[in-house]
């Protein structure tokens, strides 16, 4: 088999580089490790910066993002007991969209179907060879081994996947902060008591009330990193949420099932450089932002948006400049979402016991809250840096 570029993982970036570059004349095999339903069904965080909506639109999966995404013109803090909002247009002139990452997902595996552009699902034991000369990637299928030969990897197979780990170690960097707490994840179906997303901090924890759509919540709290998920009944969740939200949120949660719930672990992680001969990381294989901030996904599309201009340029007029600047023009936007994010998840949650950061975090907010300045720097990295 052969293909001018290899795809490690079907997720929101292996999925869009794949329609990027199909509409571009180049062709691609997507290798995926999961079934279609799983990679379906997963449910990941929802905001999408402008720069996002303008690269999906190119990538001509905007239509139902259109009818069915909800824009948000600003953002509110909850503080102390009181809700405080950011107004993100007024500041910056740009908004969010909110629009659930699995809906992304399906409008580009619709889009994936309909050009009749192949992936492969549960495709076992992925192997990348030879990425510094005449790249192959091996895999399993169906009880047989195949072989594909190409031009370019793409490693766009997540933090799990096995792109970064095919480097040689002492040609990568990895930069990394854990933090000891998660967030408890509730997916319920009732209109949202909020306008906009609020991201609460108290002395409980933090907590953030978010949304798909007009009937349906996603909501989150801080917990301790060693909770599972069977620690927390329903109505515990609810209870914990409307004491941090605060106001009169608390008593109109109705009492309906959730859809999902989960414990995700929060991580800021950087890999350095994205570019090793013809193997490109893209998306979370090379970094990953803890949620606090909205970033992951959106770091993704800047990613892929970098290397597709990168391998389309290289298709049409061999010209590889842009394939040389990936990785710095990559890491330079990278950092500066690792630093907001790192930023709001370090004034937003609690860190019990650290006195002095407890004074810090308490000014940070107040600074925020009362500066029309500091509060345009918020708005101009939470509604995205410009790609
Ligand atoms: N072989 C093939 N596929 C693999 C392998 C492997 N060895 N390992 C992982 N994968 C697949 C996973 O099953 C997954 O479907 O790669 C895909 C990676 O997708 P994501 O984890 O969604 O990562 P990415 O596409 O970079 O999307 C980034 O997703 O998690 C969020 O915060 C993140 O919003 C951001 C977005
Ligand atoms: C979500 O809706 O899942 C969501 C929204 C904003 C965040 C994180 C998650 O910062």
């Amino acid at each position: 088999m052969r293909s001018q570029v290899v795809i490690v993982g079907a997720g929101p970036a292996g999925l869009l580089l794949g329609q990027l570059l199909g509409r571009a004349g180049i062709d691609t095999l997507i290798l995926e490790r999961r079934s279609a339903a799983y990679v379906k069904e997963r449910i990941r965080a929802g905001v999408l910066e402008q720069g996002t909506v303008d690269v999906l639109e190119h990538a001509g999966v905007a239509q139902r993002l259109h009818a069915d995404g909800l824009i948000h013109d600003g953002v509110e803090i909850g503080f102390q007991g009181a809700r405080h909002r950011i107004a993100l247009k007024e500041l910056t002139g740009k908004g969010v969209t909110v629009y659930g990452q699995t809906e992304v997902t399906r409008d580009l595996m619709d889009a994936r179907a309909s050009a009749g552009a192949p992936v492969v699902y549960e495709a076992e034991d992925v192997t990348l060879s030879d990425i510094g000369g005449s790249p192959r990637v091996t895999f399993r299928h169906g009880g047989k081994t195949h072989e594909v030969d190409c031009d370019f990897i793409a490693g766009c197979d997540g933090y799990h996947g096995v792109s970064r780990k095919s480097v040689p170690p002492d040609a990568i960097t990895a930069f990394e902060r854990q933090y000891d707490f998660g967030w408890l994840g509730v997916l319920a179906d009732f209109a949202p008591l909020w306008d906009e997303l609020i991201y609460a901090t108290s002395e409980r924890g933090f907590a953030l009330a978010s949304m798909r759509s007009e009937t349906r919540v996603r909501c989150y709290i801080q917990c301790p990193l060693e909770d599972s998920v069977d620690d927390w009944s329903e109505a515990e969740f609810w209870a914990e949420f409307g004491e941090r939200i605060g106001g009169d949120i608390a008593a109109r949660i109705p009492q309906v099932p959730a859809l999902e719930m989960s414990i995700a672990p929060l991580r800021s992680f950087v890999a350095e450089p994205l570019r090793f001969g013809k193997l490109f990381l893209a998306g979370d294989a090379a970094h990953i932002v803890p949620p606090t901030g909205a970033k992951g996904l959106n770091l993704a599309v800047s990613d892929v948006f970098y290397l597709y201009e990168g391998l389309r340029d290289f298709y049409r007029s061999r010209s590889d400049l842009a394939l040389v600047e990936y990785s710095a023009r990559c890491l330079k936007r990278i950092w500066r979402a690792e630093r907001f994010s790192w930023w709001m998840t370090r004034q937003l949650h609690a860190f019990p016991g650290e006195g002095f950061d407890e004074r810090m975090q308490r000014t940070e907010i107040e600074y925020l809250l009362e500066s029309q300045a500091a509060q345009k720097a918020f708005a101009e990295n939470y509604v995205g840096l410009p790609l």
